[in-house]
């Protein structure tokens, strides 16, 4: 655990490697990329770089499925490589986050090979085998020991002909659950948690760490209207014995060093409740929660089933995070990340007032209270790519479903357009450094397609640019460490019911910054009571006082409270 908050005030930076900067020449980014690009992450003015995985994989989930934990993949790098990047991030200020992967390994990681090599070997219980259910023959579908549908389509339990038994995998079939009940499993993963901390890092995004702890009795989950298998996330979200296994990691990984670390947990699906638990400074588990429920606001049963986006239902669900970690606990703030579309399609507008809404949903997400996260190209207004085939899409999750749905007899068309609509593959493109044939990020082929509206979408243009989306993040960052109340404000919502205005305030001492939103394509006239609110306040960010928002247009007010307010 850090020894203090600094976290608070800090903006994140998330790369995913494979599509940030390719420096050895063959269409996948790697760690010497990153390093020709640190001046554009110290202008932008953060704090914490957390990659995504770089350790050796055989890339089933591009890097989600680690096979060696102690090394850099060869797509990546060397270890070499990784020691250059980490101290040319630190001598510039920042710190590094690694990507920790534990809820499962590979397939191919040598735990795995070993505990399914025999029932008796001593790995065996290091993962979850169970023989088919009463009644079924192993091997046929339907045995599986129990219904669990995995996160990506078929069961969750594989058939393993070595031994006749079945092992979990809550992802997919080549990312098998280690068995957190055996304190081995988590033994060895504290030791090679405290190798990367000895080697300098500053700390982990732990993936889906809330689903480590399962109900080990492993019940059948409810099958839905309309779905094949049940689910499983009643068995693992925010499990039996998760806080307990979070806080003996902290004990035996963090607690006896003395440095400015950062642990945060990415906890799908958890309450608001929980979330208190994970972040409560004297449970001393982790310092903050990245949770799910503001990008689930527009999907219906799943993922797939894409609803139009409510402004309303998400400042609803915004407000609800703000008011319940006031007290006690700290949230990520996030729109993207490597598993999400690019928000400016999904919750702005990434036509006509493309800039405008990148823009305003920066303003909206640096203002809350929360540590930021940028993912790479928000700070560009990066948009969704024009996917027309299925042929062009790589992510495991999105091509397993479709060819699911289809097999079920869906019409392949409506399904391409929820792949468009939802697919991680849109945040996975390369980015998108300048308007040449593959934007800067390669000299050959990238591994995935450039979006095309590179030309017009590109660092190049916007580093330095009065006016751009670059420039306003870069201005946020800097507000977030230059205004206390930023940091350390109360959140209050206004206006809880306009249609079109998102506002909200930000309180600390005297001083109160008022955010006004226009979330939509037409003008908004400002109510009287915020006119009032603001007249004579300083503006912050933003470039008009006019009483009428125009499109997507944002704000951020500054005044001063008479003592005593
Ligand atoms: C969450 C990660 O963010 C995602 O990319 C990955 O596929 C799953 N966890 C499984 O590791």
């Amino acid at each position: 655990m850090s020894s203090s908050a600094w976290w608070r005030s800090a903006v994140v930076y998330q790369i995913y490697p494979r599509s940030f900067a390719d420096a050895s020449g063959d269409g996948v980014g790697d760690l010497v990329g990153i390093r020709h690009h640190l001046d554009h992450l110290e202008q932008l003015g953060v704090d914490v770089v957390w990659l995504s995985p770089i350790y050796r994989s055989p890339m089933d989930d591009n890097g989600y499925d680690i096979s060696d934990y102690q090394d850099i993949d060869p797509l990546f790098g060397t270890l070499e490589d990784f020691d250059e990047l980490l101290a040319d991030v630190h001598r510039r200020g920042m710190k590094l986050l690694m990507d920790l992967v534990v809820n499962h390994t590979s397939d191919e990681h040598p735990w795995f090979v070993e505990s399914r090599s025999s029932t008796d070997n001593p790995k065996r219980d290091w993962y979850w085998w169970r023989p088919a259910r009463q009644g079924g023959v192993p091997g046929e579908a339907g045995a599986e020991p129990n219904n669990w549908g995995s996160f990506f389509s078929g069961p969750a339990w594989e058939y393993d002909e070595v031994t006749g038994e079945y092992y979990l995998h809550l992802f997919s079939r080549k990312q098998p659950d280690l068995n957190w009940e055996n304190p081995e499993v988590r033994e060895a993963v504290y030791t090679m948690m405290r190798w990367w901390l000895d080697r300098g890092v500053d700390g982990f995004r732990m993936d889906v760490i809330n689903l480590i702890s399962k109900d080990t009795s492993l019940p059948d989950g409810e099958v839905r209207a309309g779905e094949e298998y049940g689910g499983l996330g009643r068995s693992v979200v925010d499990g039996p014995r998760v806080h307990e296994f979070l806080a003996e990691m902290h004990r035996e990984v963090f607690g006896p060093l003395d440095r400015d670390l950062l642990l945060v947990g990415e906890t799908p699906g958890a309450t608001v409740e929980e979330a208190r638990k994970y972040t409560d400074p004297r449970r001393r588990e982790i310092d903050m929660v990245f949770q799910f429920e503001h990008v689930q606001v527009d999907r219906g049963a799943s993922k797939w089933d894409v609803l139009p986006f409510d402004m309303r239902v998400l400042r609803h669900v915004l407000d609800r995070w703000q008011q319940g970690l006031a007290d006690v606990g700290w949230n990520s703030l996030y729109w993207d990340n490597h598993d999400q579309p690019r928000v400016v399609s999904r919750f702005g507008d990434d036509g006509e007032h493309r800039v405008e809404s990148a823009k305003l949903l920066a303003t909206v997400l640096h203002l809350q209270r929360g540590t930021p996260y940028i993912y790479q190209g928000d700070e560009l207004g990066m948009t969704n790519f024009p996917f027309s085939s299925i042929e062009q899409f790589d992510d495991l999750e999105s091509v397993n479903y479709f060819h699911e749905a289809v097999g079920h007899g869906q019409d392949p068309a409506e399904v391409l357009a929820r792949l468009r609509a939802m697919s991680r593959d849109n945040a996975r493109t390369p980015m998108q450094w300048d308007d040449s044939t593959h934007a800067g990020f390669t000299d050959a082929t990238p591994w995935l397609p450039v979006n095309p509206n590179h030309r017009e979408i590109n660092a190049a243009g916007q580093v330095g640019v009065a006016g751009s989306v670059f420039e306003h993040h870069r201005r946020l960052t800097a507000l977030r460490h230059a205004e206390p109340a930023v940091v350390e404000g109360d959140f209050t919502l206004l206006l809880p019911n306009h249609e079109q205005l998102f506002v909200f305030t930000r309180c600390h001492e005297q001083t109160e910054l008022v955010v006004i939103a226009n979330f939509s394509g037409q003008p908004a006239d400002l109510p009287g009571v915020l006119l009032d609110r603001c007249a004579g306040a300083e503006l912050l960010v933003g470039e008009r006082t006019e009483p009428t928002m125009q499109p997507w247009e944002s704000r951020v007010h500054r005044r001063q409270l008479p003592a005593g307010d």
